[in-house]
């Protein structure tokens, strides 16, 4: 039997293509096992027979609690634990919010509603997949999971949280309105939990910005565009991941741009009005538990 480093469990989503792919032959590389989440089950059943046994795939649309829900059972059945979700699945606009081509509509001649799939795979599919491993690393065994870090000294870790959001979700881009909105809100969501998830579970939530990088989400065309010297490898991309992964790791609510070669913290946004609109951001811990059944545990909160 291996190291436990050797044993850990991970799940990715958009394995099926991509950086999710990328991810996935990295931590076998690495012993990990995979379990891979993906619409595209026809490319993700060939993947599995190429890469071996340390992978598994699950027909997964993370836009959907219950199909998610599904996926964690049956992941966590197999191996009785998950040490990681790498919730790496993504989309852009499926629709132009801009509207341009409604110009000369009449005014009761409204235009369609838009397709918001990219809120419901960006932005949903992160907070169904944040709570499920939150349901799941609750059940993992105690010594598992964060054993190399406790051996260090660190504190023990039930398990980590490792999102794909993009630069796009930090500056927006013009051409992805919906887009920009759904990775801020993983960047937001991500450093909103992260110090309860910290406090009261022991789990580890970040996320991982990356730059361009030439996979199927961008067109060919845009790459061709790009000055080769600013495009990101998506070894790059993988290092961030692998950095946030590492079991002595003990940053939580940390977001890193992955861009060209380099990956960098970013830093938090700052608000206009400092100490005085702070306390609007501060937990009230009687308001905390009226939400949600019971005191934020966070040092910094009201009592
Ligand atoms: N490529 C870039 O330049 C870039 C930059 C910043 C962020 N990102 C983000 O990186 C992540 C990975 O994208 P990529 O560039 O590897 O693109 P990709 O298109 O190569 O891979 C995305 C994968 O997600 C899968 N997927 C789509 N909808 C899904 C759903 N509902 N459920 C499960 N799987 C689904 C696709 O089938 C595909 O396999 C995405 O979140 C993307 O927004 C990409």
């Amino acid at each position: 039997m291996g190291s436990q480093a050797e044993q850990r469990v991970g799940i990715v989503t958009g394995a099926s293509s991509g950086m999710g792919l990328a991810l996935t032959r990295h931590f076998i590389g690495k012993g990990w096992k995979i379990a891979m989440f993906d619409i595209n089950d026809k490319v993700g059943n060939e993947l599995v027979q190429e890469l071996g046994p340390a992978t598994s795939f699950h027909k997964v649309d993370v836009a959907s609690y219950d199909s998610q829900a599904a996926g964690f059972l049956s992941v966590f059945e197999q191996h009785g634990r998950i040490d990681a979700l790498l919730a790496n699945a993504g989309i852009v606009d499926r629709s132009s919010l801009y509207i341009l081509g409604h110009r000369a509509n009449q005014v009761e001649d409204i235009p369609p509603a838009p397709d918001t799939l990219c809120t419901d795979v960006d932005f949903k599919g992160v907070l169904y997949g944040t709570q499920l491993a939150v349901h799941f690393m609750r059940h993992n065994p105690p010594a598992l999971g964060g054993g190399a870090g406790e051996a260090a000294g660190n504190d023990q870790v039930k398990g980590r949280i490792v999102c794909t959001a993009s630069v796009a979700g930090i500056v927006p881009h013009p051409s992805y309105p919906e887009y920009n909105g759904a990775k801020a809100g993983v960047v937001t969501f991500i450093r909103g939990v992260a110090g309860v998830l910290k406090v009261k579970e022991q789990i580890h939530i970040n996320c991982v910005c990356p730059g361009i990088v030439a996979t199927s989400i961008i067109p060919p065309e845009m790459v061709a565009a790009v000055q080769p010297e600013y495009m990101t490898a998506v070894d790059t991309v993988v290092r961030g991941y692998e950095e946030f992964l590492d079991e002595k790791d003990q940053r939580f609510g940390v977001v890193v741009e992955a861009s060209v070669d380099e990956v960098l913290e970013v830093s938090e946004g700052r608000l206009a009005n400092g100490k005085a609109s702070e306390p609007a951001v501060t937990v009230w811990d009687p308001l905390f538990k009226m939400l949600h059944g019971e005191g934020s545990g966070l040092k910094n909160a009201i009592p």
